[in-house]
């Protein structure tokens, strides 16, 4: 993985990444209480960062966590940070946890407790060539995550666990299965393509509200018929191709399943179209403000 670029924002400063120190006491450290956002960054311009801020903003309230930026400060503090790095396509993380107190205790702490923020940004790690002419493999795994997978919170224990789980067997993502039902990814949202109709789970409290995923369904639109509904694990393992969807992958093709080929086993006419839209999407918008829709 590429090393992140110097400068990150902690707390109302920047400074360089390698200087930036959080007490052992914050709450992110002794109970993950927590949340973050990994925004992309295409040709220069922040993708769907109105999306990844609200999406922000609704785990801070589900988490009752209170905000150390505004909308607009997380917006500056992203373009700040995207022209420090100089680069055209980048990952921004941003982080808030429910900040340091003298001590350990699960309640929440006093009001005067200032939550902790941090930015930074890395390059953004382009899928290999390979992994566009060949596709990914994917392990299916029984998903063990809490109830409320809606909430980006950093308690991804469970994710890592699967996500190790799966390179373990020689796979790139775990694809998670409930109740005999296609949840998401360890890290990414799930579609499937069976006779020209894809299909990918509604939200729900078992799946993160995915935006890469929200900007793939609207790219199929007038174009792909789409159903948002649940896919159980035998159409996964039946489907024609089976695609995977986040900030960090963008879109890329799922072409193997516990050893077995999905579909031909090669990237499908709908991946390589859904991609090939996705890029022309990309160089449009390219221009625009980084808060307008798109
Ligand atoms: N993860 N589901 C989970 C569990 C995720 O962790 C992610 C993204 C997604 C896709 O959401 P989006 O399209 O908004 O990135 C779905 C980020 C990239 C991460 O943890 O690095």
């Amino acid at each position: 993985m590429a090393d992140p670029f110097p400068t990150c924002w902690l707390n109302g400063a920047y400074l360089p990444l390698a200087d930036a120190r959080v007490s052992p006491l914050d709450r992110g450290f002794l109970f993950a209480d927590g949340v973050y956002e990994v925004v992309p960054v295409h040709r220069g311009r922040p993708f769907r960062l109105r999306q990844h801020l609200e999406r922000l903003e609704r785990s801070l309230a589900e988490l009752r966590m209170r905000t150390p930026l505004a909308r607009e400060g997380w917006v500056e503090v992203t373009n700040r940070l995207v022209a420090a790095a100089g680069e055209p396509e980048l990952l921004v993380y941003m982080q808030v946890t429910r900040g340091t107190e003298f001590g350990r205790n699960h309640l929440f702490p006093a009001d005067g407790v200032a939550p902790t923020g941090f930015a930074y940004v890395s390059p953004y790690p382009a899928p290999a060539p390979a992994v566009l002419q060949r596709g990914l493999a994917a392990s299916m795994l029984e998903d063990t995550r809490w109830a409320r997978c809606d909430i980006k919170s950093v308690a991804l224990l469970a994710n890592v666990l699967l996500r190790q789980d799966a390179q373990d067997r020689g796979s790139s993502e775990a694809i998670l299965v409930r109740d005999g039902r296609v949840t998401e990814g360890s890290s990414s949202t799930v579609f499937v393509v069976r006779a020209g109709r894809l299909a990918t789970p509604p939200d729900s409290h078992s799946i993160l509200p995915g935006t890469t995923r929200d900007a793939v369904l609207e790219l199929a639109r007038d174009w792909l018929p789409c159903d948002v509904r649940d896919v159980s694990s035998d159409e996964l393992a039946r489907a024609d191709e089976v695609w995977i969807a986040s900030a960090g992958r963008g879109v890329l093709p799922v072409t193997s399943l516990d050893g077995r080929a999905i579909g031909a086993g090669v990237p499908g006419p709908g991946w390589q179209d859904m991609y090939a839209r996705l890029q022309r999407h990309l160089d449009e918008i390219a221009g625009r403000p980084a808060m307008e829709d798109a």
